[in-house]
């Protein structure tokens, strides 16, 4: 059976001494009152990520990530963090190909292609974020939009890597809108996305791969979510930033 993954992506908020607060938060009620499967990770800002996860290294069903790295393993590219060093402190998973990087800092699919070579490389989860615009949707162009991204960015790795890719489709329009896709949609697009990798590898890969839906998730939305037979957790924004309804979309997944 494919893992549940349930990951909050603090995007850039919270400062040291908060992020340090939140997770203390996030482990103790993990401990007390879930116990479900899922998986869930704690994706902050760079700067608190070797805090967190030693905070979460000992902690069975929780664990770290990075929100971005670089597609150059070393050298002379100020301010940017290597996947390699990711992997150094421990850490986990890492978000490739969010939609604001998409957006604000101008990263295609072949440069995110490279990232999900470096993510690969050096052992680490990529979680490849896919997912269309507004005006792709309203002028039909999601599936062709969504391919797209998912060829460009994925298709290029051979059958033993595929499967170490966790795919999150957030479509743009519903990220930090409050609007969520419907389930109805949610699930359309995740049993696309998963016919696409049936039909590029096998039914096998296409059936163990985990893909995640993000986008304006919420403790009331996330059990209908999560009863869908093709989505495997959530990507939270929002919802992530306090320890109360994180742990609830938690807990909305069995
Ligand atoms: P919101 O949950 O705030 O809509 O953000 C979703 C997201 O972008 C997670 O990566």
């Amino acid at each position: 059976m494919r893992k549940k993954i349930i990951a909050g992506n603090w995007k850039m908020n919270k400062s040291f001494e908060e992020g340090m607060a939140l997770v203390t938060e996030i482990i103790g009620m993990v401990k007390d009152e879930y116990q479900g499967s899922a998986e869930v990770v704690i994706i902050p800002p760079f700067i608190h990520l070797n805090a967190i996860n030693r905070m979460v290294a000992e902690i069975n069903n929780i664990s770290s990530g990075a929100q971005n790295c670089s597609n150059h393993e070393s050298g002379a590219y100020t301010g940017e963090i290597s996947a390699g060093m990711i992997k150094s402190i421990g850490a986990e998973y890492v978000i490739v190909g969010h939609s604001e990087r998409r957006q604000y800092f101008g990263e295609h699919n072949d440069w995110l292609a490279k990232k999900i070579d470096a993510v690969i490389k050096n052992n680490l989860t990529p979680i490849y974020c896919v997912g269309e615009t507004l005006d792709e949707r309203e002028n039909n162009k999601h599936f062709e939009i969504l391919k797209q991204q998912i060829s460009e960015g994925i298709f290029h790795l051979g059958a033993d890597e595929i499967k170490k890719v966790v795919i999150a489709y957030e479509p743009v329009w519903a990220i930090g809108t409050g609007k969520t896709a419907t389930t109805a949609q949610a699930q359309e697009v995740h049993a696309y996305i998963r016919t696409l990798i049936a039909t590029h590898y096998n039914t096998d890969i296409a059936a163990a791969i985990t893909i995640q839906y993000g986008g304006s998730v919420k403790p009331e939305n996330a059990a209908e979510l999560f009863a869908s037979p093709d989505i495997d957790g959530a990507l939270v924004g929002g919802a992530a930033l306090q320890s109360r309804s994180f742990v609830d979309i938690i807990k909305a997944m069995k």
